[in-house]
């Protein structure tokens, strides 16, 4: 059972994602600059999960907390801010800190302090709980989807799925988003094998979803992102599910790089293309995904694989962490309240009115 993330006795506990699948690392702090680092060196990781790391990180900072009431307001402005500055793509992060506004802004003037402590952690639990629920429909969902539109492939035999970068419990806390509906798929008897591709340059299709995998014994192979045409073109894929850490209004989605290739590939070939994130990654407050903040990464990350430097240290790189998959070409969204097709517009204000969820953006 892997325990991506748990939060006991004032303390958070993380799996250290940077060292599998070689080394199985906990960590645990009550140190909210330290689980704010943990954040920023992907030590934890994917978007869901970045908002839970990011909800119990308010929370150890409001509860070191020694000072006087009158001055926490400035304190609390303080942390929050710490906390949105670490990493800017996964709107998780700022819908987990917007809820944290919110228990502040409805309860901390007529509550004393130790009765506010216990309201934040509350409400970081309830994101958690919410997101580990979350997979669990997500899943149900997508393998409907998939029994639909690959209905006439299923009724000759299983199928081949392609993923990237690392959906499941490490980036969730729970089944996973695109690799919870995998897991079903697979549980359900849909699924033939996996390609995960390895995505670069922090690998982390190749040594975590593929831990993943292992650990669930579904049959998989890890390619390099490179191979994904001619896996493709060899009639060895027939459908790809990602997950996503910022959808834009229209369903515009930000995934980890080389998503966006992974699509359009997909349109060559006329094979399905699917996200699965819940609405707390969601952002309706950007019209598309032009607005989307994409994250640079130190080049380092670039020059070495797997901490080894492969090439001079004055390489001159880029290195986005994230790409853009423009609508067209995903064939669906898969949220915890249904699978949506475009139009996207409509589809994720409908999906928004049925859950009651408040959609939170980069603005708040
Ligand atoms: O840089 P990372 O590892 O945080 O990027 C993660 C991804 O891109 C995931 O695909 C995304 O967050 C969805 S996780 C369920």
């Amino acid at each position: 059972m892997i325990d991506a993330i748990s939060f006991d006795q004032n303390r958070i506990k993380y799996l250290d994602q940077r060292f599998l699948p070689l080394k199985e690392t906990y960590v645990d702090t009550n140190d909210y600059l330290s689980a704010i680092e943990a954040i920023k060196t992907l030590a934890v990781r994917g978007a869901p999960l970045i908002g839970i790391v990011a909800g119990y990180t308010v929370v150890l900072a409001v509860q070191n907390y020694e000072g006087k009431k009158k001055d926490f307001k400035a304190y609390f402005t303080k942390i929050i801010a710490e906390v949105e500055a670490s990493r800017p793509t996964a709107v998780n992060l700022f819908y987990a800190t917007a809820r944290m506004k919110a228990v502040f802004n409805n309860h901390f003037e007529n509550s004393q302090l130790p009765e506010f402590n216990e309201l934040i952690l509350k409400e970081a639990r309830a994101i958690h709980e919410k997101e580990i629920q979350n997979c669990e429909d997500m899943a149900r969902f997508g393998v409907e989807q998939i029994k639909k539109d690959l209905g006439h492939i299923l009724a000759e035999r299983k199928l081949n799925v392609l993923t990237h970068c690392n959906t499941g419990t490490l980036a969730t806390g729970g089944l996973g988003t695109a690799l919870g509906v995998i897991k079903k798929a697979y549980q359900e008897g849909l699924i033939n094998c996996v390609y995960t591709a390895e995505s670069r340059p922090l690998l982390q299709g190749l040594r975590l979803t593929a831990w993943e995998l292992e650990q669930e014994q579904i049959p998989f192979f890890s390619h390099a992102d490179s191979s994904s045409g001619i896996l493709m073109q060899r009639g060895k894929v027939d459908f790809a599910i990602v997950g996503a850490d910022r959808i834009a209004a229209n369903g515009d989605t930000a995934n980890k790089i080389g998503t966006f290739n992974h699509a359009v590939l997909c349109h060559e070939h006329g094979l399905p293309f699917y996200i699965a994130a819940p609405l707390s990654t969601i952002d309706t407050t950007i019209p598309d995904g032009t607005h989307i903040p994409i994250e640079e990464r130190n080049g380092d990350e670039l020059r070495s694989i797997y901490g080894r430097q492969v090439a001079t240290a004055s390489t001159p790189v880029v290195n986005y962490a994230f790409d853009m998959t423009p609508a067209k070409f995903i064939r669906g969204i898969i949220t915890e309240t249904a699978a949506l097709s475009a139009d996207y517009v409509q589809a994720i204000n409908s999906a928004f009115e049925s859950s009651n969820s408040a959609t939170v953006g980069s603005s708040c």
